[in-house]
């Protein structure tokens, strides 16, 4: 009986229209009238296997640099942007998202982000994140290019699955934002 006030007090604060509170890691929303768990753990699975996530876009040391790193893109990017990106991304590139691309006098191509060039060498991150550097006479050719394009998870995946993406990726904090 002694949990009788505290749920009236629950159903009392209901229905004065708070919208959201925290009841031991669920979100309960009385205006949908269901519990929204969040699964930041079953996002990262997602986002680590069958999304493929990790194809295009590094966390941490893991994944490739053909899209941006995301390993703090919870502290850069509303929730809201984020459900953007998935369901609606734009067809223009970033151009800080642009990479670099090097072919070689011996015919070898090498993609990813430039971080040096002077007249004698450059160096770059290849696509799995490998320091790499050229002399700039065994050079060929070297420029921009756009990445491939970040695809739409509309329909694609579930809105329950691009929900638990969403709490995985606002978890990715940069260091002393947790
Ligand atoms: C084929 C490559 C590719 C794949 C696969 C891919 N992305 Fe992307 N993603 C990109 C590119 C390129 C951009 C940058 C678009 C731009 O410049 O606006 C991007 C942008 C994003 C952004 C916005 C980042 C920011 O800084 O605003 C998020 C979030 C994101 N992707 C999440 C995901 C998730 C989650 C998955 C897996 C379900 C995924 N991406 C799969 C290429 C990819």
């Amino acid at each position: 009986m002694a949990q009788a006030p505290l749920f009236a007090m629950l159903l009392i604060a209901a229905a004065m229209g708070f919208s959201q509170f925290h009841l031991a890691g669920l979100v309960v929303s009385p205006s949908r009238g269901a519990a929204l768990p969040r699964r930041p753990l079953a996002g990262k699975a997602i986002f680590d296997g069958s999304g493929r996530c990790l194809s295009c876009h590094r966390v941490g040391a893991m994944g490739s640099v053909m899209g941006p790193n995301l390993s703090d893109v919870g502290s850069r990017v509303s929730a809201a942007a984020l459900r953007q990106s998935l369901v609606d991304p734009p067809t223009e590139i970033e151009p800080q998202n642009r990479l670099y691309e090097v072919v070689t006098r011996d015919g070898k191509t090498v993609r990813g982000k430039l971080l040096n060039q002077d007249p004698f060498s450059l160096q770059m991150l290849d696509s799995g994140g490998q320091l790499v550097a050229f002399v700039s006479s065994d050079v060929r050719d070297a420029h921009f290019v756009e990445p491939p394009a970040m695809p739409s998870y509309r329909g694609k995946l579930t809105s329950g699955q691009i929900d638990d993406l969403i709490a995985y990726l606002a978890s990715l904090r940069a260091p002393g934002d947790r």
